[in-house]
């Protein structure tokens, strides 16, 4: 099998890497840079490739997608799972373009790889988070997903949230970027008659390692982040682990079935220390076609501004 996968340099992308390469199938990674590459992933097998992109840059998503039209590659699978939150920050962080980081890099580049490769991928694998849905254990906890009438995208370049209206909220805009890819997967599939597309949920999952999807969180509030992990992992056994979130995106990977259309599943938590993984959830605002549709359009216009003035 060929696979495309984004943010396999860490956590669950990593450990499905790990175990794709291993069984021989050839993979395509887009990695923010050369060095991360070589700590990370200096075992790959000699049939993949890694490809060096930094996805908080659209220009650089651009060009190395077009590489891959002008090669006449195509996939398998393409999987859409880099992601990123600086929850605890104050103040928004900016992409090479000017657009609010978490989501030029959860949303955005994700859109345009999926724009640009849409007809290169036989299935499409997204990431999601239960934390999009207000109602869920996760999304409960602050402020909840909720992206408005879209006029932050409609502002373009400069806008710290997506609905236009609430101040910055580093944990929101991570819940938006879910919810983001959530209507994208769906308006996706819909845009390629019924194109087979599962939105997926980990569950939380706090790796022990420095490294990882808090890090950015545990520079704003150490000790807050330290009882957080302790509370939710150690004591309460709320989390799933690395290694299972990795599996689980593998079996998505090579699935068999061609089950056609928009699905979402979630690695639900059933009681301490257990978990459930089959279909979730969706929000309200997130089965919503016509909100879907015009986020795709609305973000593809983004998109295609953004690329112009580079
Ligand atoms: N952990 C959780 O509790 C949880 C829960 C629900 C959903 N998720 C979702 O699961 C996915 C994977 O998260 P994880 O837990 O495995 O986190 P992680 O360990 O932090 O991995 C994130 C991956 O995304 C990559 N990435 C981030 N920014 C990038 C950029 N600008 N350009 C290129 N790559 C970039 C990272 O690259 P580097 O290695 O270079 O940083 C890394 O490979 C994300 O979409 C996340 O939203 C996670």
């Amino acid at each position: 099998m060929h696979v495309l996968i984004t943010g396999a340099t860490s956590g669950i992308g990593l450990e499905a890497v790990r175990r794709l390469s291993e069984q021989g199938h050839q993979l395509t990674i887009f990695c923010r840079d050369a060095s991360r590459a070589a700590q990370q992933l200096g075992w790959l097998n000699n049939s993949s490739t890694v490809h060096i992109v930094d996805l908080a840059d659209l220009k650089a998503v651009d060009t190395i997608c077009n590489q891959l039209v002008s090669e006449g590659q195509t996939f398998d699978v393409g999987v859409l799972n880099a992601g990123l939150q600086y929850t605890g920050h104050r103040k928004p962080r900016f992409s090479a373009q000017g657009i609010e980081l978490t989501i030029a890099v959860n949303h955005l580049a994700h859109q345009l790889i999926a724009e640009k490769l849409m007809n290169r991928f036989k299935r499409v694998v997204i990431t999601a988070s239960e934390v999009h849905n207000p109602a869920s254990k996760g999304g409960r906890v602050g402020q909840p997903a909720g992206l408005g009438n879209l006029d932050g995208l409609r502002a373009g370049v400069g806008s710290s949230m997506v609905d236009g209206i609430t101040p910055f909220n580093a944990d929101k805009a991570y819940k938006d970027s879910k919810l983001c890819n959530l209507l994208m997967g769906f308006e996706l599939s819909r845009r390629k008659e019924n194109h087979p597309v599962v939105a997926w949920s980990p569950g939380l999952v706090i790796p022990r390692s420095s490294d990882g999807f808090f890090r950015e969180s545990r520079r704003a509030n150490p000790l807050g982040q330290m009882l957080f992990a302790f509370f939710a992992r150690d004591l309460l056994r709320f989390t799933e682990r690395t290694e299972r979130a990795g599996e689980l995106l593998t079996s998505l990977v090579l699935e068999t079935s061609e089950t056609s259309g928009f699905r979402y599943l979630s690695n639900s938590l059933q009681k301490p220390g257990q978990h459930r993984f089959g279909p979730g959830d969706l929000s309200q605002e997130a089965s919503d076609s016509k909100k879907a549709h015009e986020l795709w359009m609305l973000s593809s216009a983004l998109i295609k501004q953004s690329l112009e003035r580079c």
